[in-house]
């Protein structure tokens, strides 16, 4: 096994994703961006080689995001650092399908993740790859996902956690989980992205301090792992278009990550056999008052876009106006053939209620934001002919990224239990309202 692994590392590198730039892998955390022009990194592996060997090495685990070790740039299988996380149910939508009218509909719960959200997939590979480069302390800027997260498996690895929240802009259920975790948690008088850039800023002055925010590569290695699982779980098959809500850019990146090594790499003897076939369109939806990369995508943009000065939407995890990984998202939706789209947080709400009510999976409002468009294409077919025909004669796979029990307040909007209906300790008041 360790010549096996020593291999692997020869065959890996960081690359700039704008320049192509290239980089030790090892040396991430001395610096977060290209040193030549600025931009983000993104792990770079040669490909013969794994097309050599990976049938002998792929699948070390049974089931998870570590099933795929062979495809994560980590080295030693013994800084693994896991809560038993992915491996998340796929679920046959019925209802919900006639409900839209269109053919078939999955949701992939992300929910169902160990800390209650798809952020669990990046954190493994991510605090792993700290403990390997020898780290002590991590840090993180978060909507409340990302620390609740980053807090678990930081107190796993015995590591210390700092995260940066914005205040008053998160929801309890998240902020109880990075107190129980044992973070130290700073809530920033401000918002998501002024405590990204602040948190950025000092990893990059403190070497001693790692960011595990999703601009860090080796949580993107995780995080691509949900395609993987999604292509086995419908049988080997490729969906035909995957709905995903998207915030600060990372999630959409991993997925056409994961995607496209399906393709490029030829997994035929693992998540199943592809030839003719192509990736999804990925279809990346935004809030309404915290959508810079849908109107990126509506004026043409690619290389450029306008941050949202005072991003709002009561989907607090995607109320981001300044998305860290723009570029990669628009690649992903672009190269994918996709597009992006925003809802209103009304229409967010309705479809968090729908989905419970008639598929029983109780998501929390940003990950309702994929329903949320469904559904307002096939309630608008007509203005929406093209984008209804597409979804209707394919195989739809929404991505909820994260559990409804995180952020019941958003549901209840301030409703008590008692005022529910009551009704008196005696059979008959039972009997009196069901009459
Ligand atoms: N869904 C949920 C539930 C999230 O928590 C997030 C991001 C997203 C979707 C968007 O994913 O940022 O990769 O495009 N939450 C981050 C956090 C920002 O801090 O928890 P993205």
């Amino acid at each position: 096994m360790t010549t096996i692994l020593r291999r692997k590392k020869e065959h890996y590198k960081l690359r700039c994703f704008g320049c192509k730039a290239l980089y030790d892998i090892d040396d991430y955390g001395k610096f977060y961006r290209c040193a030549k022009c600025g931009n983000l990194l993104e792990v770079k592996r040669d490909t013969f080689w794994l097309r050599e060997d990976i049938d002998k090495t792929l699948l070390r685990y049974p089931e998870g995001v570590w099933r795929y070790f062979d495809l994560i740039p980590l080295w030693e299988e013994s800084n693994i650092v896991t809560l038993g996380e992915g491996n998340t149910n796929l679920i046959d939508c019925k209802n919900l399908a006639r409900v839209f009218g269109i053919k078939s509909l999955h949701v992939k719960f992300e929910g169902l993740n160990p800390t209650g959200s798809f952020k669990d997939r990046g954190m493994t590979a991510g605090v792993s790859k700290a403990v390997e480069l020898g780290y002590k302390m991590v840090m993180c800027a978060s909507t409340g996902n990302t620390s609740a997260s980053l807090a678990a498996y930081s107190a796993r690895a015995n590591l210390q956690c700092i995260v940066l929240v914005p205040k008053g802009k998160i929801a309890m259920g998240k902020i109880a989980q990075a107190i129980a975790y044992g973070a130290k948690i700073y809530q920033v008088d401000g918002n998501f992205d002024d405590s990204l850039r602040m948190a950025s800023k000092i990893c990059e002055q403190n070497n001693k301090i790692l960011l595990l925010n999703s601009l860090n590569p080796f949580r993107i290695e995780g995080q691509k792992t949900v395609a993987f699982e999604i292509v086995e779980q419908l049988g080997r098959t490729v969906p035909d278009v995957v709905v995903l809500p998207v915030g600060n850019g990372g999630n959409i990146t991993a997925v056409w990550k994961g995607f496209s090594e399906i393709f490029e790499i030829g997994l035929e003897s693992t998540v199943g056999r592809h030839i003719g076939e192509r990736p999804p369109k990925l279809i990346g939806i935004q809030a309404e008052g915290a959508a810079p990369i849908a109107k990126a995508f509506k004026k043409g943009l690619r290389d450029s876009f306008e941050p949202v000065e005072d991003p709002h939407t009561e989907a607090s995890a995607i109320n981001i106006g300044s998305p860290v990984s723009w570029m990669k998202a628009l690649a992903a939706i672009y190269e994918s053939g996709g597009r992006s789209d925003s809802v209103t947080d009304d229409e967010i709400f309705a479809a968090q209620k729908l989905l419970a009510s008639t598929e029983g999976i109780f998501v929390e409002p940003a990950s309702a934001a994929p329903i949320a468009y469904i559904s307002k294409v096939s309630r608008a077919r007509e203005a929406f002919a093209k984008e209804f025909e597409e979804l209707t004669n394919s195989n739809v796979v929404c991505i909820c990224t994260g559990n409804g029990l995180k952020d019941p307040n958003a549901l209840l909007k301030g409703m008590k239990p008692d005022q529910l209906e009551t009704i008196s300790a005696e059979e008959s008041s039972l009997q009196k309202v069901l009459a």
